[in-house]
Formats: C-alpha cells, structure tokens, sequence
C-alpha cells in the first residue's frame, strides 16, 4: 500500500500513515529514506514497537549507536536510550534528561562524526503529552539576513557537551568527559546526503565562533539563536502513546517542554549512524 504523506508545516516535517513499521517492505524503507532527507523530521503514529521490533526497524537505516550515557541504556538492548523521569530501585534515574529543562540542541554536535538520525518513541508518557518542539535550521538558514549570513561564511564555531550538561545539569564522570572535548565544526552545514546549507549550531552547546573576538561572537550567536528559534521554523509536537519520530540530525534542533514532574514519562530513542564517507560535517 502507498504510503500517506501529510506535512506537518510548511517546510519541515511530515506524518506518514498507512504503514507498521514492524512490516515495512524494502520499496517502503526506501520510500522513507527519501521523505526523510526531504521532510527532515517523520512522524508515525500508532505503531507498536517493541524494543526488538525499535532496534530491527532502526538497523534498516544504517548501524546503530551505543550511546556514551551507559547508565541509561535498556537492560535488554545497548542501541536503545532511555529518556525518562522514572527512578529505578536504586533511587537513580533510569533514563538521560530526567527532570531537568532541556534547552535547544542538536544530538551529538559535539562528536567529530555525529549520528545523521534519531528516532525516538513514546513509552509512557504524562496525561496531557507533553511536547518536543524542533526547528528547522535549512529553513532558517535560507531566510537569513543577507549580512547575518555574509558574517558567518566560512566560519566555524565551538562545539561543548559540557556546556549543555551544565546548562540542564545532567552530571558527567570523568571518563565521560574525557570522551568528549570540545570540537568546530562549520557553523553552516551541507547535507550529506540532500546537498541543502543548514546552520549547525545551537543554544544547548555552542559556546564560540571561531576566529571572532569573544564579544561579537557572543552577540553573533544570540543572534542567530533568536533567529532559528522563530515560529516559522518550529514544529511543536504534542505526544500521543504510539508516536515514533525520526529527525534528520544534519539540520534538525529540538527541546523538550518542560513537563508535569508528579507524572512517569518513558522515551526509547535510537541513535542512527552514518557511512563513513559521510560522516564529518562539511
Ligand atoms: C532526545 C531528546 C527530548 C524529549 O531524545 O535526544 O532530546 O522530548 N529528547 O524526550
Ligand atoms: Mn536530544
């Protein structure tokens, strides 16, 4: 059956309907893979995905990543995350992000070959949803200001995961630290795979614009953080059980809402890897 495709807003996004993704044909992941460099985000809903069927689906789109917060992997499957506010019998959360705001930021920026895709689906999720927003930064990129972008032109800029953890206080160890020092990347990034410019920072953890003194690079980069947070950019979504989303990570950002904390919420994400030869931002 063909698929159904509706956009979400006018440049990023899409749902697509009329398929389990627990069957997926060959000629329906290819029709995916498309959509998504084209829409940069997916939304599927009512699936039922299991954590064999999360990790078999993810597969077809290239190898899966172990993430480096390994107190928050599922007991059962390494590949899958865990974000979520639930404490396990020890006390600690079972899951990255727990309770804390979690600002704009585009996952693993800070690696030197960062994931080209996430897909995250809801477990468990508090009574009225909640929401992850994202942003579009092609869209945010093509719109620019002719002088905004003339300034950032072949420019890259510092990339921190340590800001971000200190930012929503998610605590590091030491070894974990040591696995990700800082990092440039370009502030502009081209698509591996569409070619499309997208502007590769955000608030979360970009911390400098290489090359430029502190003061303007600061007020450069706020600029630019206003800019791309612009509701022309942004697709909110509100979560229903049965949601699964994947974000094209080349030129998607996203946050979460902050939520009513008296309620458990329970996302399993994948983390998609690219080949190699397209792995480092250009
Ligand atoms: C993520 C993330 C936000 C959310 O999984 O990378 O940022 O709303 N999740 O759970
Ligand atoms: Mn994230």
């Amino acid at each position: 059956m063909a698929l159904a495709v509706r956009p979400l807003t006018p440049a990023l996004g899409a749902e697509v309907a009329g398929i389990d993704l627990r069957r997926a044909t060959e000629q329906q992941v290819a029709e995916i893979k498309s959509l998504w460099s084209r829409y940069a985000l997916l939304l599927f809903r009512g699936q039922a995905l299991d954590e064999d069927d999360l990790v078999a689906y993810s597969r077809r789109f290239g190898d899966l990543e172990i993430h480096v917060r390994r107190e928050f992997l599922s007991p059962h499957h390494p590949e899958i995350l865990y974000v979520s506010n639930i404490k396990g019998p020890d006390g600690k959360p079972i899951g990255i992000l727990s309770q804390n705001e979690v600002g704009w930021h585009y996952d693993q920026i800070y690696l030197p070959r960062p994931a080209v895709g996430s897909f995250l689906v809801a477990a468990q999720l508090p009574p009225d949803g909640g929401e992850t927003w994202f942003s579009d930064m092609r869209a945010a990129y093509d719109a620019l200001p002719a002088d905004l972008k003339r300034r950032i032109e072949g420019r890259k800029a510092v990339q921190s995961y340590e800001a971000f953890n200190r930012a929503y206080s998610v605590p590091t160890s030491t070894e974990q630290k040591k696995r990700t020092p800082d990092i440039e990347h370009p502030l502009v990034r081209t698509h591996p795979i569409t070619g499309r410019k997208a502007l590769y920072i955000c608030p979360g953890m970009t911390t400098a614009i290489v090359g430029l003194p502190e003061a303007e690079s600061r007020a450069v980069l706020e600029e630019l953080f206003a800019w791309t947070t612009r509701d022309e950019f942004v697709y909110r979504h509100r979560w229903t059980m049965g949601d699964g989303i994947m974000w094209d990570n080349a030129c998607t950002m996203h946050r979460r809402e902050p939520f009513d904390q008296r309620h458990h919420r329970l996302m399993k994400r994948t983390t998609i890897l690219p080949p190699a030869h397209l792995a480092i931002p250009r």
